[in-house]
């Protein structure tokens, strides 16, 4: 289990929330850190796995979704961004379709404790680009 107590400054093994608040085939936003410009991510659940992606679009930077953790595609399969309709594969974050084609989400680095969804451990939350 994360430790349920983190200093705020101290992202490493955040908990995010249990895998099952994240409805099957559905997706969940988080936030890490206050202030302004806080870092947005969402997770998308992936049978007993979950990614983490960075809510901004590589097109122009906003974010995916309108409404609350609504990311995926009427198919219920793609990831979507509101904006401009770029479309992305939840398992790897490339974009399939759009105005993007080719370009990635990024990936927030996670670990999956005994059903509960943390923060990677170490000083980088953002996963290397490639
Ligand atoms: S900002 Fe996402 S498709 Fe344009």
């Amino acid at each position: 289990m994360c430790p349920a107590e983190v200093p705020p400054d101290d992202t490493s093994r955040r908990r995010l929330c249990a895998l099952d608040d994240i409805p099957p085939g559905g997706a969940r936003e988080f936030k890490v850190g206050e202030g302004d410009w806080p870092l947005r991510g969402f997770l998308v659940r992936d049978g007993d796995s979950v990614h983490a992606w960075l809510n901004r679009c590589p097109h122009a930077g906003h974010a995916l979704n309108l409404r609350p953790d609504e990311f995926h595609a009427p198919d219920g399969k793609l990831l979507i961004c509101r904006s401009h309709g770029a479309q992305f594969d939840p398992a790897t974050g490339r974009c399939v379709t759009g105005p993007c084609t080719g370009a990635s989400l990024r990936r927030i680095r996670i670990e999956l404790v005994a059903g509960e969804v943390c923060l990677g451990a170490g000083p980088d939350i953002l996963a290397p680009i490639g």
